[in-house]
């Protein structure tokens, strides 16, 4: 049986979901682990018993079949777009890349070179994710009329100060949006279908240490005639489990972290709820495991769900335009074409 030969660029702290969940899945060799901080690298080999490589040629070297690029924001793009050019698959850390043009380019990058490029944004592969979707396709409460998410999470100055990347537009490409409330929006426009039009606010009001916003607004209108709205901000005071309020014409939901419920008069049922994650990173779910070995399963027997880049650019490219309309109040619309094979 073949085995899947992995790397792993960049070494720090979701690295520790990531090389575990690698480690787990039978048919794997973890080829090599790198960092540009080697001392990171040589760390985590020593905790997971693992090689390291001292240079990025040396990894590429070692023909890799699939790369997990865990690194920061504004790296990611020349990094994946190395990786397929050297016919190599990629998991990609999210956002794919901090311009969705860039991010259009490396989905025809992959095409090209006809090559797997996933993102992880693992919460697609929750298992209330997939309720809620057979809950909207199947029309049983009729059709869908809104999608409401609310991220309230905490990252005082202290994480913003522990890494120079973070918290500038340069590195991180934003703020709230981009990092921790992309997840939610996926799930949004992902639930809510083609978007007909959005206006998007971005705003620093509590953490006038950082560049980027603390604070953002989404509202969206669906081709379907839905609506979506998002609420974010990383000034509150606690990590608050993200919430997203479904309502369709015969029927209300609401997800409130790992659990979905159906919302009635005066009762929450639940009807859906995914493993939880303990621990202070709760909020990065239990799904990443799913989502790599979805992979892994898919790459090595061609069977199982991969979540391709290509069906997340909706979300990339509502962010991105929301930063460059710099808070004017005018509708914006989706426009990506992709070039086709
Ligand atoms: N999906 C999730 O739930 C989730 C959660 C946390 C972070 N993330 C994402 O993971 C990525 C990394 O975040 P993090 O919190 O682990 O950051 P981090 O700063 O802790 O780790 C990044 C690592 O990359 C290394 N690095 C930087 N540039 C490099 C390069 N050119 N080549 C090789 N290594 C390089 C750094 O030295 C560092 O060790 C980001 O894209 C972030 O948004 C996703």
């Amino acid at each position: 049986m073949k085995t899947l030969r992995v790397g792993v660029i960049g070494v720090g702290e979701i690295s520790k979901i990531h090389i575990p969940h690698i480690l787990n899945y039978m048919n794997v060799e973890l080829v090599g682990i790198y960092d540009i901080q080697i001392e990171k690298a040589i760390k985590a080999s020593q905790s997971f018993h693992i090689p390291y490589v001292s240079s990025y040629e040396e990894l590429i070297s070692l023909r890799p079949d699939v790369c997990h690029v865990l690194t920061p924001h504004d790296t990611h793009y020349e990094i994946i777009k190395d990786l397929l050019e050297h016919n190599i698959h990629v998991l990609a850390e999210k956002p794919l890349a901090i311009d969705y043009l860039k991010a259009i380019e490396l989905v025809s990058l992959a095409e090209e070179h006809d090559v797997i490029l996933s993102v992880c944004l693992q919460n697609r592969s929750n298992k209330t994710t997939r309720k809620l979707m057979s809950i909207i396709d199947n029309k049983t409460f009729g059709k869908l009329l809104s999608l409401r998410g609310l991220v309230y999470w905490k990252r005082d100055i202290a994480y913003y100060q522990k890494d120079e990347w973070r918290g500038t537009w340069r590195h991180e490409g934003g703020g709230v949006l981009i990092n921790q409330a992309i997840h939610t929006l996926d799930l949004i426009t992902l639930l809510g279908g083609e978007v007909e039009s959005f206006y998007g606010s971005y705003f620093n009001y509590f953490l006038p240490e950082i560049e980027v916003e603390d604070q953002a607004n989404v509202s969206i209108q669906f081709k379907n005639q839905a609506r979506g709205f998002l609420s974010a901000t990383t000034s509150n005071v606690i990590d608050s489990p993200v919430e997203i309020d479904i309502v369709l014409e015969k029927g209300r939901f609401k997800l409130i972290g790992d659990r979905l419920y159906q919302n009635t008069e005066d009762n929450l049922i639940l009807i859906e709820k995914d493993a939880s994650l303990h621990g202070e990173k709760f909020y990065f779910g239990v799904s990443h495991e799913k989502l790599i070995h979805d992979l892994y399963d898919f790459l090595l027997y061609r069977y199982g769900e991969v979540i391709n880049a290509k069906d997340t650019l909706t979300c990339l490219e509502i962010i991105t335009k929301i930063y460059q309309q710099k808070n004017v109040n005018k509708p914006m619309v989706i426009d990506h074409h992709l070039k086709r094979k």
